[in-house]
């Protein structure tokens, strides 16, 4: 007889076995025990704060490198250490930590750092409605009336579009240059940044006093991310599930690109799923490649999901013209257009558009000289048709398309 396909599902998940020992741990937010390859590094944050600890100011600091080099764990876990010694209160300390991903308004950020000095009401601090500037007043009076040496730490400070318009920049200097405003207590701000070229993108008064001081996280090497993701697996996993060639296997796609410890990570969290998925034994090199395979597709779909409609029929209109100049494509969009029955964007915008999805990556232009008649711009899909068909299939309004 063949098994009922959902009972099947449920009596593996309940009688087979599981290669997870602990899946939190495989999760960005788990803070390791051991931090390997980063001594350097954690020295320099820790001495950076240690005025702290002598009732003084510390400078300002700037933290970057690329994603998945431990800067945001390093900083954490310093936090933490000083936090913890200083618990009984024999000094007014006060580390605060927000995620300018999560809060890329200047306001919001500002609003999440109040609450963590305690302007926990509405009433002491409401999420809209005052203007910049008396949010900070708020924040410089808590700080006064406690007399509080305070650390802020602004991670991933690049998703802070604000810091470059006129009066973010303008709050944003202030808040660098807050300790002068206080008559009591202190404020050193650390920024965290993912992005290289940043600090070029800074208003050079900002950039002066926001890094004081500066830090630079390098790559992880393919050994040191194998080192890494030995750590990890002892605790996550049950013993010997890793096949030694898929670690390697995971460590050098993830470590010789842009030697990123998160992605390795991932990548073994995922890996894990599918083989436990398949009932495997062990997990081996081919879970890995898949693992792969699977996130690359998933930031695809995300990508392509978070486009407004035009975006999405001019995506469309690429895929049906693949390879065709700006006006092929524009009359094969105006077409999508009218299946939907959705009024046209005029050509000027539509080849905007067109430049706007190729920075994404999602779509390449390649220039043709046509002699006497000039040049023009030829689109290619450069994803699978099958993901963008299977990704818009959750937009009702293409339904008439795919
Ligand atoms: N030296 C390290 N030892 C152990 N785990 C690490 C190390 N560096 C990074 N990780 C892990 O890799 C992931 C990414 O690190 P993270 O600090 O978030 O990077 P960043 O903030 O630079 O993007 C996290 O899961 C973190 O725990
Ligand atoms: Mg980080």
């Amino acid at each position: 007889m063949v098994k009922d396909p959902i009972d099947k599902l449920l009596d593996d998940a309940t009688t087979g076995k599981s290669l997870f020992k602990n899946r939190e741990v495989l999760h960005f937010t788990y803070m390791p025990d051991v931090v390997l390859h980063r001594d350097e590094e954690q020295k320099k944050v820790t001495q950076s704060l240690i005025p702290l600890l002598k009732r003084a100011r510390p400078s300002n600091l700037l933290i970057y490198g690329k994603p998945g080099t431990g800067k945001t764990l390093v900083v954490k876990k310093v936090l933490n250490k000083i936090q913890e010694r200083v618990k009984d209160g024999s000094f007014p300390i006060q580390l605060l930590y927000a995620n300018a991903k999560e809060e890329t308004t200047l306001y919001g950020l500002l609003v999440k750092f109040g609450r963590q000095l305690g302007l926990t009401t509405q009433k002491e601090l409401p999420t809209t409605g005052l203007s910049i500037s008396e949010v900070f007043n708020r924040l410089m009076d808590a700080i006064e009336k406690n007399n509080l040496n305070t650390v802020f730490v602004v991670d991933e400070i690049d998703y802070l579009a604000e810091l470059v318009s006129k009066t973010g920049k303008d709050v944003f200097y202030s808040l660098t240059r807050a300790n002068e405003r206080l008559k009591k207590g202190s404020l050193t701000l650390i920024g965290i940044s993912n992005d290289l070229t940043f600090k070029e993108r800074l208003d050079p008064r900002v950039l002066s006093s926001l890094s004081e001081e500066e830090i630079v996280f390098t790559n992880y090497t393919v050994n040191q991310i194998k080192e890494i993701l030995v750590e990890r697996i002892k605790e996550a996993f049950i013993p010997n599930v890793l096949d030694p060639a898929a670690l390697n296997l995971c460590a050098a796609m993830s470590g010789q690109e842009h030697g990123d410890a998160r992605r390795a990570i991932d990548l073994l969290r995922v890996a894990g799923e599918i083989a436990e998925r398949e009932q495997s034994e062990s997990i081996k090199e081919d879970h890995i490649r898949r693992a792969s395979l699977k996130m690359e597709e998933d930031k695809e779909t995300t990508a392509l999901n978070s486009y407004p409609l035009h975006e999405k029929l001019l995506i469309l209109a690429v895929m049906k013209a693949n390879g065709n100049t700006t006006g092929e494509i524009y009359q094969s969009y105006k077409n999508l257009c009218k299946t939907t029955r959705q009024k046209e964007l005029t050509q000027r915008r539509i080849t905007q558009m067109l430049s706007e999805i190729e920075m994404t990556g999602l779509i390449s232009g390649k220039i043709i000289h046509q002699g006497m008649h000039g040049r023009t711009k030829k689109f290619a899909l450069t994803l699978n048709p099958e993901t963008v068909k299977k990704a818009f299939r959750e937009d009702l309004a293409l339904e008439d398309l795919l």
